[in-house]
């Protein structure tokens, strides 16, 4: 069975000269892997694990079968950064574009908001909403440290909307560490059920967790066949070696493309299905590789919209970018000769949206190789649950490998953390008074400004 296919064949120097990788240091670099992994494999990392898991795949279940009896009519999340892009990935890929919409594409299952932002307009746009239906509302909140002060203060708003409707209890679920964090505390002040996370996973690799699994459970997503998929591509890593080895091979890729002056990763998925993969991915470089000064920049763009705002700089701007498209295109939707007068238009007429798709899909391959801009292709036959969760494999894999590479840790996130602590100092939080100091001085007096 052959579900996703990468072709490299245009990152290497044969295809697109001096900004492409000579087979040499792909080699090299493969070997390096391979002797990493040898290592890896006798110590894993938390992460790798989940697939074979199944961590509390029996207690969402329970879970969900309770909350399919409620007749929920909105589903609300709270959770940011790894707390909220995996499940919005996994939202945008597999339910009905128009899902909020309208009731004939939700199956039955609650329409969503996904809160991972603070933004007030946003905020007071959701709890307009939702309210007149508090009643049917099923509030989720997603933090692995439970102390995030986005989702906290979302959850203290939410919270008191909540209790007003019989039976609030019931209809609120924390996703949290194993015994650690506020989150706890409240689920045993309050009686909150509560779903964990297995020790030493990051928020940003947690997607495979209740984190992303649950609410993708609760609107009928197949979270066994994605955890499949996860282990599929797992087998694969273990099973096949350098050159063959898809995970070795794009970690290589990209670390050599980062090597050789080419920093930024654009991921483009020509599939919308697939844009927000690109949202999850960027979070997953960044805050993975974004260490000791270096690292490379991960963008998004999207196929075939960006062609008409993006390509221009990926094919005549500067040489320091390397594309990685997404490709996935299955539904059919004809276009009709509807002006048979027009003979501009005949290559147009009686074809398929899905053939000009993939012809612009080609297109952008080509004019990218042309103009000496290396790019890779990762082809799906399809967007799958189980697809989706070996992507997802996948990517935490490079990323774990391309650590190792760039020497350094893959799973710490100090600049965020850093953010977090001045956040609190300038809300008061007690205990940071040293960087309150330290804020107020930062705010006090600019240094220069320019007012209009
Ligand atoms: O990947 C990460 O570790 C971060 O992006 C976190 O997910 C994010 O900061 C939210 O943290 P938490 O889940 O603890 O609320």
């Amino acid at each position: 069975m052959r579900t996703i296919t990468m072709d490299l064949s245009n990152v290497l120097a044969g295809a697109v000269g001096e900004n492409g990788i000579e087979e040499n240091d792909l080699r090299l670099t493969l070997g390096k892997l391979s002797e990493y992994y040898a290592r890896l494999l006798t110590k894993p990392f938390p992460f790798m694990m989940l697939p074979s898991m199944r961590f509390q795949f029996n207690e969402m279940n329970a879970l969900a079968e309770r909350v399919s009896k409620m007749n929920i009519k909105n589903l609300v999340i709270l959770g940011i950064g790894g707390s909220s892009l995996g499940t919005q990935t996994i939202f945008e890929a597999l339910l009905h574009p128009f899902h909020n919409m309208d009731e004939r594409f939700r199956n039955g299952k609650p329409r969503y908001f996904i809160l991972d932002n603070i933004d007030p307009h946003k905020m007071t746009a959701v709890v307009e909403t939702v309210l007149p239906d508090i009643d049917r509302t099923l509030l989720v909140v997603i933090s692995k440290s439970g102390e995030t002060p986005e989702t906290i203060s979302q959850f203290m708003l939410f919270n008191e909307l909540m209790k007003k409707a019989d039976g609030y209890r019931d209809r609120i679920i924390l996703i949290t560490d194993i015994d650690k964090g506020l989150l706890n505390t409240i689920a045993q002040k309050e009686g909150y059920a509560v779903l964990n996370l297995p020790p030493g996973i990051g928020g940003r690799f947690s997607v495979l967790t209740p984190v992303g699994l649950f609410p993708s459970l609760l609107m009928g997503i197949n979270i066994k066949k994605m955890s499949d998929g996860a282990a599929g591509m797992a087998a694969h890593i273990v099973r096949y070696d350098a050159e063959e080895n898809m995970a070795f091979t794009l970690a290589a890729i990209l670390y050599l493309m980062y090597k050789n002056g080419k920093p930024i990763h654009v991921m483009m998925p020509y599939c919308e299905r697939l844009a927000a993969f690109a949202n999850w991915f960027r979070q997953l470089e960044a805050e993975s590789l974004g260490k000791k000064g270096s690292g490379p920049t991960p963008a998004r763009s999207v196929g075939v919209t960006d062609q008409h705002s993006q390509l221009q700089l990926y094919v005549e701007g500067p040489k320091d970018k390397c594309i990685l498209l997404l490709y996935s295109a299955t539904s059919e939707a004809p276009i009709p000769d509807s002006f048979g007068y027009l003979d501009d238009v005949a290559y147009l007429a009686n074809k398929d949206m899905k053939d000009l798709f993939h012809a612009e899909f080609q297109g952008t391959r080509m004019s990218l190789t042309d103009a000496g801009t290396p790019n890779i292709a990762l082809m799906l036959d399809e967007v799958s649950d189980y697809n989706i969760g070996a992507l997802f494999y996948l990517f935490e894999m490079v990323t774990a490998f391309m650590g190792n590479l760039l020497g350094v840790n893959a799973f710490a996130q100090p600049g965020v953390e850093q953010g977090k602590i001045y956040t609190k100092a300038m809300m008061g939080k007690e205990g940071f008074e040293k960087e309150k100091e330290k804020t107020d001085n930062f705010l006090c007096c600019p240094v220069r400004q320019i007012i209009f």
